[in-house]
């Protein structure tokens, strides 16, 4: 049996897991940063990092506690290396590096954009892995920093088949939260705040799909762009003479969420029957949106499988960095030189997929 570690600090939320062999999650501590954020109406980078020098020793003892393991028990310690805010990677990386150095433990550095994908496979089991009608996998990963589509197929090769141009889709939700004056992060209170408005009140844009009367450039087929749905509610919102009114801004919010969930779905359902994915999966911190969970839940094509992880493991997480790493622990060598990155690297492969098992 494998214990892994995870420890999760590339945003504002400090987490550390312990995940047996690769699936079960033993525990799943999450701290969460967002009442330090709100109040900036946004994530500052060094408050985050400083807030995650403060949490990570609780959140450690805690989720070592709650899993009834002790440090010396651990095969590994995987921590986030990127990509994400720098400050706040960097606070997670070295406190790994230490952890792994007093204690003799290898170290896994872990991509924190594969491992929102990972985060559908925890709590099942992974023979489903192994078995050729699993792929094509198809994956949407819709965060705060992202929105991609990711094709994986059975050798574990991967390729980006679309991403965003612009704005990922939870920045849209974060940003029009703010301009609506709803507070932060915007994804779930616009979520809150659609359930009393009518998704048809209003229409606004649908880039990038061909709605408008405007022919898709071949290039951008799966791409996709927020940044222009963002506009419209500025200028929609400017036309409204005087105070908003709760009805007008309920209205509002459906209708912006409609066009996302819209574009989002539309892409991935299309992309799906394009490329046969037999696997559709809905990841990040987007995927907690009940709307689009509920959409893509209806238009997948009957040949996808689709794996919606629970949102406690589609925000961020520790869990699913420690159950990723279990893929590279055979491998896993000597990493304290192991640096940060912010920006997503090019992905051609995932780990946990192929020949590259860790050993139960
Ligand atoms: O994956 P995540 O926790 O962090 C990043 O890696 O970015 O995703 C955070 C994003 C935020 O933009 C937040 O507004 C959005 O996920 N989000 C939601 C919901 N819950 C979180 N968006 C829509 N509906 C939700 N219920
Ligand atoms: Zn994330």
């Amino acid at each position: 049996m494998s214990l892994i570690l995870g420890i999760e600090s590339s945003c504002d939320e400090t987490s550390a897991a312990i995940v047996e062999n690769g699936s079960h999650v033993r525990s799943n501590v999450v701290a969460t940063q967002i009442a330090r954020h709100a109040v900036f109406g946004g994530v500052v980078p060094e408050l985050a990092a400083r807030e995650h020098l403060i949490a990570l020793q609780p959140v450690l003892k805690a989720a070592l506690c709650e899993a009834g393991v002790g440090l010396q028990d651990l095969s590994a310690i995987a921590v986030t290396n990127g990509p994400g805010l720098m400050p706040a990677l960097l606070v997670g990386l070295n406190y790994a590096k230490g952890l792994a150095a007093a204690h003799r433990l290898p170290l896994i550095p872990t991509n924190h954009f594969i491992a929102h994908i990972y985060a559908s496979f925890l709590d099942h089991d992974l023979q489903i892995l192994k078995q050729p009608e699993t792929y094509p996998i198809l994956a949407l990963v819709v965060s705060g920093g992202h929105s991609s589509l990711l094709l994986i197929n059975e050798q574990g090769e991967a390729r980006q088949i679309g991403c965003t141009i612009d704005d990922a889709a939870g920045e849209a939700l974060d940003k029009a939260a703010k301009l609506l004056n709803l507070g932060y992060p915007g994804g779930p209170i616009m979520q809150k705040t659609a359930e009393k408005g009518n998704p048809e009140a209003f229409h606004f844009p649908r880039p990038l799909t061909g709605t408008a009367g405007k022919a898709v450039p071949p290039e951008h087929k799966y791409n996709f762009s927020f940044s222009g749905i963002k506009t419209a509610l500025l200028y929609h919102v400017k036309k409204y003479e005087g105070e908003l009114s709760d009805s007008f801004i309920a209205d509002t919010a459906a209708s912006y969420q409609e066009a996302i969930v819209d574009v989002l779905t539309r892409k991935a359902v299309a992309a799906a029957r394009e490329f046969g994915a037999r696997t559709l999966v809905l990841c990040g911190g987007v995927a907690c949106n009940q709307p689009l969970r509920d959409r893509l839940q209806k238009l997948c094509p009957a040949e996808s499988a689709l794996r919606i992880a629970p949102p406690k493991y589609c925000t961020d997480n520790a869990a699913m960095v420690a159950g990723l790493a279990w893929h590279s622990l055979a491998q896993a060598n000597d990493a304290l030189g192991a640096d940060a990155f912010a920006r997503l690297p090019m992905i051609t492969s995932v780990p946990f997929i192929g020949n590259r098992r860790g050993t139960a």
